[in-house]
């Protein structure tokens, strides 16, 4: 990513796993970034170099690029001395399923405010998922009503969704397969251009709408092809087939693809369960019908409780029996629990009278905010002293452990635990 580029002040309004990263991310590519979060104690550990989360490289981007970038919680400091804003916000699920939009809004509302004191153009790019017409029909009235400016005159209006994967977000980030620009006006396309020019990907640029639903239909897809493979995968089990050797068959064929193709207990993580929520609270809402994304969803719902479904044979009462859990993480390098399989799974099996015995090496202190009151271990071989145990994440170190003599039930696929007394995988 060498060559000559115009350098940018950039602040980026909610510094969480997108909004950080793309901050160090720009700070690396030499822009001078502000981070503006309303958590007072996140953007004094950023200003620390501390990353408050959990991401490979974090810290590394954090402390050599320090000259690039700061932290903090005055929206003018950062809007005044920037000339583009990514709005990073979280869009979670209200309880109806429907998007949340309420920080997005509270974030747009304090932009314009500050943009109404500025005399220069000024660009603001949402990064947030957001569904298709937001950026449009939520953002924009919003920026002009309190900031009296009128935008693609005064203000640029872009929608640059995130592709990210935590746990591998600084390379995605900087490696990307690709970036989309919707634009509203051409001096906010050309910007975006400029700032990205130097990646090597395609750049495809495109409407507000067509780029915030690009975001959707591939988060969707993929879900759908996890679900996909699961269903499959349920089917191998039963006939003896194993899978993994079935989504290598198919994932030769370019068509398909391999990636996405690992059966195992679902999805999970701060996106593919509200983007799908999101849109399907959207279509019943406008009288469409979303068959497939809802059977995603269905499939999904089920497949960790396989797990328990599973256990049962070999243990048919769990109540009083210690079980152990190997990974919360919503999946292996991160330290998010949102939506994680786990979940489903701890519920249950404490509904049932089960002991819990967890360990898991980066998410411990987010599930203890959720679980206080289940055991947690100190090392993952602490865990397998249990009755039976259960691995719902694919952390690396889960490889390691001795499984002899133990009962295992794999959610994710990990060879070495084979060895164990009694070995059962979910789908194979
Ligand atoms: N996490 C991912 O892997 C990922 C990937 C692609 C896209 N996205 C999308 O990016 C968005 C952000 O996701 P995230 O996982 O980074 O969320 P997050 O919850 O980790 O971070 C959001 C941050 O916004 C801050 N915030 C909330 N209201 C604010 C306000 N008014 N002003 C300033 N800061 C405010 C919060 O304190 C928090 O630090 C979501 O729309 C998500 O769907 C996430």
């Amino acid at each position: 990513m060498l060559g000559y580029f115009m350098k940018m002040n950039i602040s980026i309004v909610g510094a969480g796993y997108v909004g950080l990263v793309t901050g160090a991310c720009f700070a690396k590519l030499g822009h001078k970034v502000t981070c503006v979060d309303i958590n007072r104690e996140k953007a004094q550990k950023i200003n620390e170099g501390i990353p408050p989360i959990f991401e490979q490289d974090l810290e590394e981007l954090l402390s050599t690029y320090k000259q690039n970038i700061t932290a903090t919680t005055d929206y003018n400091t950062a809007i005044t001395n920037s000339d583009i804003t990514f709005i990073c916000v979280g869009t979670p699920t209200l309880k109806n399923g429907n998007i949340d939009l309420s920080f997005l809004k509270d974030s747009t509302i304090s932009i314009a405010k500050i943009l109404k004191e500025k005399n220069k153009w000024h660009l603001v790019v949402i990064k947030s998922t957001v569904l298709p017409g937001t950026t449009q029909n939520v953002v924009l009235p919003l920026l002009e009503k309190h900031s009296g400016k009128k935008v693609g005159i005064d203000i640029g209006l872009g929608m640059n969704p995130e592709f990210l994967k935590e746990g591998v977000a600084i390379k995605d980030f900087l490696e990307s397969d690709r970036i989309v620009i919707g634009y509203y006006d051409e001096k906010s396309l050309n910007t975006l251009k400029e700032l990205y020019k130097n990646f090597n990907c395609p750049i495809l640029e495109t409407t507000l709408s067509a780029a915030e639903m690009i975001k959707y239909a591939s988060n969707a897809f993929l879900a759908t092809k996890i679900s996909f493979i699961n269903e499959i995968g349920n089917m191998c089990k039963k006939l003896g087939i194993d899978t993994y050797a079935v989504a290598e068959g198919m994932g030769l064929d370019k068509r398909i693809g391999r990636a996405f193709l690992d059966s195992g207990i679902g999805w999970g993580g701060s996106c593919f369960p509200k983007d799908v929520d999101a849109l399907i609270a959207w279509a019943k809402e406008n009288n469409e019908k979303t068959r497939i994304i809802e059977s995603t969803r269905e499939v999904n719902q089920q497949q960790p409780l396989r797990l328990i479904t599973i256990l049962k044979k070999h243990i048919p009462k769990l109540q009083g029996k210690t079980i152990g859990i190997l990974g919360l993480a919503f999946k292996p390098d991160t330290d998010d629990i949102r939506e994680s399989r786990a979940i489903p799974i701890i519920d249950q099996l404490i509904k049932e009278g089960a002991n819990i015995k967890a360990y898991d090496p980066e998410a411990m202190k987010n599930f203890k905010k959720l679980y206080p009151n289940i055991n947690y271990c100190s090392s993952a071989s602490d865990v397998l002293n249990s009755d039976a145990i259960l691995i719902t994440t694919k952390w690396d170190e889960f490889t390691e452990l001795d499984y002899k003599g133990k009962i295992v039930i794999d959610g994710r696929r990990i060879e070495t635990a084979k060895r164990a007394k009694i070995y059962e995988g979910v789908c194979w």
